[in-house]
C-alpha cells in the first residue's frame, strides 16, 4: 500500500492505553489506520472514526485482515456519541484522538491543503462539508478574516493579511491555494524560516473544519464514554489546542470547584477523570528525527474515576 501517514507518539500511545484481549478502543481519528492497527496487534477490538471517506477505505482496506476485532465509521468525532449508540456500545476500556490532518491530507493537492501545490482552495476533512476555505476568503468580512488568523494562526499581521484579501476579491474571486499564497506573500512578507502563508492556512484549515469547537464537544462527551478505570488518550499539534485539553482535563479532574462568591468550594459535577500526564509527553530525539512532524506532537493522558463502592 502506498504511504499514508506515520503515526506520531507510537509507543507512548500503546503505553497509555495498554491495548490487549478483551479490550474495546476508540480510535476517533482513523486516518492511515496506523495507531488502530497497533492496537489490533496488541489483541484489542478498535471502533474507529474518521470524517474524510478517503482514509475510511484506506485503512479500511490496511485493517481487513483483523476482521471483527475492527470496525470504521465514517463521521466526525464531535458527534461519536450518537454514532456509537446506533452499534449498541456503552463503553470502552480506551479512547484516542490524534487530531490535524494526515500526511495523506497535506500530500494530495487536490484537497488544497498546502501552500507548496495549486489546487482549489478547499481544506475539508469532509468532502461533503459545505464550507470551504474559498467559500470563507470570498465572503468573510475583514474583521471575520482578521479574528480567523489571529485566534487560529497567531498571524500577527492577521489584520493586514484580511485587508489584502478584501482588496484582491473585488476585482477577482479567490479559489486555488497558490493565488492566496500569492496574496498573503505580498501582503505580509517573509520572516524566517517560515513560509508567509503558514500561519494563514494553518488558521483557515481549522476554520474551514471548525477543529476547536469539535475538539472541546469530544473532551466534553468522552469521559462518560469511558469504562471505570479506561484512558483518554489525545495527541495535538499546536498550542491553541493543547491548551483546550489542558484546561478542560483540569476541570474533569477536580474534585471540587471554587468562586470567589461562593462562601465555600463545591463538589465538581464534572469530576470524571484522574490526570495520568500532568505535563504532556512529547516526541524523543529519536523519533522527531525519523518524522519531524512529531516535534511538535503533545500527547496529553487521563483516567476515567473507579466506579463507586
Ligand atoms: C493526524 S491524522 C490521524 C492519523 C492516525 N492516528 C494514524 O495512525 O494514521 C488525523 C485524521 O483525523 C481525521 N480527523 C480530524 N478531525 C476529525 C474529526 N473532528 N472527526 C473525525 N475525523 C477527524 C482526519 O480526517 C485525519 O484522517
Amino acid at each position: 500500500m502506498p504511504f499514508y501517514h506515520l503515526p506520531v507518539l507510537m509507543q507512548e500511545v500503546l503505553e497509555a492505553l495498554q491495548p490487549q484481549k478483551g479490550k474495546l478502543i476508540f480510535d476517533g481519528t482513523l486516518g492511515g489506520g496506523g495507531h488502530s492497527e497497533a492496537l489490533l496487534q496488541h489483541g484489542a477490538r478498535v471502533v474507529a472514526m474518521d470524517q474524510d471517506e478517503e482514509a475510511i477505505k484506506h485503512a479500511s482496506a490496511r485493517l481487513k485482515p483483523y476482521g471483527e476485532r475492527f470496525c470504521a465509521l465514517r463521521g466526525n468525532f464531535r458527534h461519536f456519541p450518537q454514532i456509537i449508540e446506533e452499534t449498541g456500545i456503552s463503553g470502552f476500556d480506551g479512547m484516542l484522538i490524534d487530531i490535524g490532518v494526515s500526511s495523506h491530507q497535506l500530500d494530495d493537492a487536490a484537497r488544497g491543503f498546502s501552500f507548496m501545490r495549486d489546487a482549489p482552495l478547499d481544506m475539508r476533512m469532509d468532502t461533503d462539508a459545505e464550507q470551504t476555505a474559498a467559500d470563507i476568503v470570498n465572503t468573510a468580512s475583514d474583521e471575520e478574516l482578521t479574528r480567523i488568523f489571529f485566534d487560529y494562526g497567531e498571524e500577527q499581521n492577521a489584520r493586514r493579511i484580511a485587508r489584502a484579501i478584501v482588496k484582491a476579491r473585488s476585482s477577482r474571486l479567490i479559489t486555488t491555494t497558490m493565488q492566496l499564497a500569492e496574496i498573503v506573500s505580498t501582503a505580509s512578507p517573509k520572516r524566517g524560516k517560515r513560509h508567509p502563508a503558514t500561519l494563514v492556512f494553518q488558521a483557515l484549515r481549522i476554520a474551514v473544519n471548525d477543529e476547536l469547537a469539535a475538539l472541546r464537544d469530544f473532551l466534553a462527551a468522552a469521559p462518560k464514554w469511558l469504562k471505570p478505570g479506561g484512558r483518554l488518550a489525545v495527541i495535538t499539534f499546536h498550542s491553541l489546542e493543547d491548551r483546550i485539553v489542558k484546561q478542560t482535563l483540569a476541570h474533569l479532574a477536580a474534585p471540587q470547584l471554587d468562586r470567589p462568591e461562593w462562601p465555600a468550594p463545591r463538589p465538581n459535577p464534572d469530576h470524571f477523570l484522574t490526570l495520568v500526564t500532568k505535563k504532556p509527553i512529547e516526541a524523543s530525539a529519536d523519533e522527531t528525527a525519523l518524522n519531524p512532524r512529531a516535534r511538535s506532537a503533545r500527547l496529553r493522558v487521563a483516567e476515567r474515576l473507579p466506579a463507586a463502592p
